[in-house]
């Protein structure tokens, strides 16, 4: 098969922890073609969509392990239509430019795309959740969105928890999420100018009820295809309230809940039916914080707590996929064929 990886910068991965890189050696392993597309060398020629891309060269045995494979790889850049590609795995930390997917939009009957260039449009912010509809708060912490100042304002005045926590509505790795402490309230209106302020335009922010029990750390949940395949605990630093693995905090071993599971079966169908197939979940106890469907982490720290690869199964996954979807076509091919002819009868 062909599969290419959408990615921001190869010489920028960590060996070490990069869950990308990981995918990428076992379809090497499996002796897949791999290639490496960049977004700004996404190209149309002549009205079709190509890349200029970093093929994999496959001359010596491939090392069975990922740092070795990682320092050895050497690449043959080619100019190739992307409808070449059985698969492109995208994997950009977000947000990613619409333009991007606009790109991938005329390949997306031909070429498996994780995730689905439709999901990645409707997840490619934290207002997704609130898609999932849950308006007990059984599975959602009560969140605001807004970039009105005034009604932020009276949010947090209205709101029962004397701890809030504002981060803005695109961030990632935990940049800019704060906390606010209703005993300092001469700091909010400050703040709340500050995020709604950043950019030429104002922009949304969200304000969210701290969830009681995030000290102790919130939990990756990696899912495959609907279904839980790995998870793993971040704890934050010392005074440090975001659990990031970016933001400083470290990887633990953890055991799903029972009543955490049944949270995440509850969302497994619906993230496949919107076609997010591979996608990170950080929940603190029962409560979904965000579903990261662009580059979501954690292979690597749940490999190496739980002594698996996850990498296996999410090619397992692509190599099923990709049949799947060949089989669909040449199906539909034929009834076409049966058509037209019935029709010419
Ligand atoms: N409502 C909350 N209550 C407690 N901690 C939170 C809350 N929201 C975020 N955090 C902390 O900040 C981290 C980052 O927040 P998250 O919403 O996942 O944004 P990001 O996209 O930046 O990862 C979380 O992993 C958690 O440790
Ligand atoms: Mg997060």
């Amino acid at each position: 098969m062909n599969i290419g990886f959408l990615i921001t910068n190869w010489e920028e991965i960590d060996p070490n922890k990069s869950s990308t890189l990981r995918v990428v050696h076992e379809c090497v392993l499996r002796k897949h073609k791999v290639f490496i597309l960049y977004p700004q060398n996404l190209t149309v020629r002549n009205n079709i969509v190509h890349g200029f891309v970093k093929e994999v060269q496959l001359n010596e045995k491939i090392s069975d392990s990922t740092i070795t494979f990682y320092k050895k790889t050497i690449f043959k850049e080619k100019l190739t239509p992307l409808h070449a590609f059985d698969c492109i795995f995208i994997r950009k930390d977000p947000p990613i430019d619409s333009l991007i997917l606009n790109f991938l939009d005329s390949i997306k009957s031909e070429t498996l795309i994780i995730n689905d260039i439709e999901g990645l449009r409707k997840a490619n912010n934290k207002l997704y959740t609130t898609t999932f509809h849950d308006p007990n708060n059984t599975f959602l912490p009560i969140t605001h969105v807004s970039k009105n100042k005034g009604y932020l304002q009276k949010v947090i005045d209205e709101s029962k928890s004397d701890k809030m926590i504002l981060k803005p509505l695109d961030g990632s790795g935990g940049r800019g999420v704060i906390v606010l402490e209703k005993n300092a309230p001469n700091n909010i209106s400050s703040l709340l100018d500050f995020y709604i302020n950043r950019g030429s335009e104002k922009t949304y922010v969200i304000i969210q009820d701290y969830i009681e029990g995030a000290e102790q750390g919130d939990i990756r949940v990696l899912m495959l295809n609907g279904v839980s395949i790995g998870a793993y605990r971040r704890v934050p630093a010392k005074n440090e309230v975001r659990a990031n693995i970016h933001a400083g905090g470290t990887a633990q071993k953890y055991v799903l809940t029972e009543k955490q599971k049944h949270v995440l079966k509850k969302i497994g169908p619906k993230l496949v039916s919107d076609g997010l197939y591979f996608v990170g979940v950080d929940m603190i106890g029962e409560k979904i914080l965000e579903i990261n469907v662009c580059n979501p982490g954690g292979i690597s720290n749940i490999n190496r707590l739980n002594k698996v690869k996850l990498q296996k199964k999410v090619v397992d996954f692509i190599e099923e996929k990709v049949h799947a979807k060949k089989e669909k076509r040449v199906e539909m091919e034929y009834l076409l064929k049966r058509l037209s002819e019935l029709r010419n009868t």
